[in-house]
């Protein structure tokens, strides 16, 4: 798979992909990011990538043609599969959007930043609109390391047991049951006698029960789908 981010600020985008999973999926050439810093697509002189909103009204608007020669730019060596704008106005992320986004050959990402894009951007070029969730952030950057992030760890390899993500939260829409560790007691705080029988059965049947009583109490709207 490979992802390319357009944005102003490569820099504040670059840390999460140099550590971790992340670093290890690139490094096994499981997935190839490439970062595009929108100024390199600028006309004048004064690498101008925003305007005044025509009609009035305050805030900057990122241009259209900065960002369409980029695009295009990216357009012309391969295709995309979806290219991607990160927006509060879009879809809400979830596990089953991460789940097909992790599915695709090759996705471009476009960060916005000030009030957001000339509508232009989304009418012609964007083909998906995705939001991390309801509440504003400065730009698209943080919002784009976290779908990147939900998808890449999905890419088959990228975990180390390959069976891990499968029992992630949402996957069934059930959120993960209760997890236990080494030791068995501490501080009299005790780890649930059934773990240790190696009764699998019965330890995987509790698990499932587990997941169904923790989404029904948090969560209850995922079990209404
Ligand atoms: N840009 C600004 N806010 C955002 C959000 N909630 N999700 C994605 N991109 C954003």
């Amino acid at each position: 798979m490979r992802i390319d981010i357009i944005t102003v600020l490569p820099e504040l985008l670059k840390s999460p992909f140099e550590a971790s999973i992340l670093k290890r999926a690139i490094k096994a050439g499981l997935v190839e990011v490439h970062f595009h810093n929108l100024r390199d697509y600028t006309t004048d002189n004064y690498k101008s990538i925003d305007d005044t909103q025509f009609g009035g009204g305050a805030g900057m608007v990122m241009m259209v043609e900065p960002i369409d020669k980029c695009i295009s730019a990216l357009k012309s060596e391969r295709d995309y599969d979806d290219i991607i704008y990160m927006t509060p106005d879009g879809e809400t992320l979830n596990q089953s959007i991460a789940n097909q986004l992790s599915l695709k050959e090759n996705i471009i990402i476009l960060c916005g930043h000030y009030k957001g894009v000339d509508q232009r951007v989304r009418d012609h070029l964007i083909t998906r609109e995705i939001s991390i969730g309801d509440y504003v952030l400065s730009g698209g950057e943080l919002g784009a390391a976290v779908l990147c992030d939900a998808v890449i760890r999905l890419i088959p390899g990228v975990l180390g047991n390959e069976t891990s993500a499968l029992t992630d939260s949402f996957q069934d829409n059930l959120l993960a049951p209760p997890i236990y560790t080494k030791p068995r007691e501490y501080k009299g705080w005790k780890v649930p006698e059934l773990l240790f029988g190696g009764n699998f059965p019965q330890i995987e049947k509790w698990r499932e029960e587990q997941a169904y009583l923790r989404t029904k109490e948090r969560r209850p709207d995922l079990l209404d789908d």
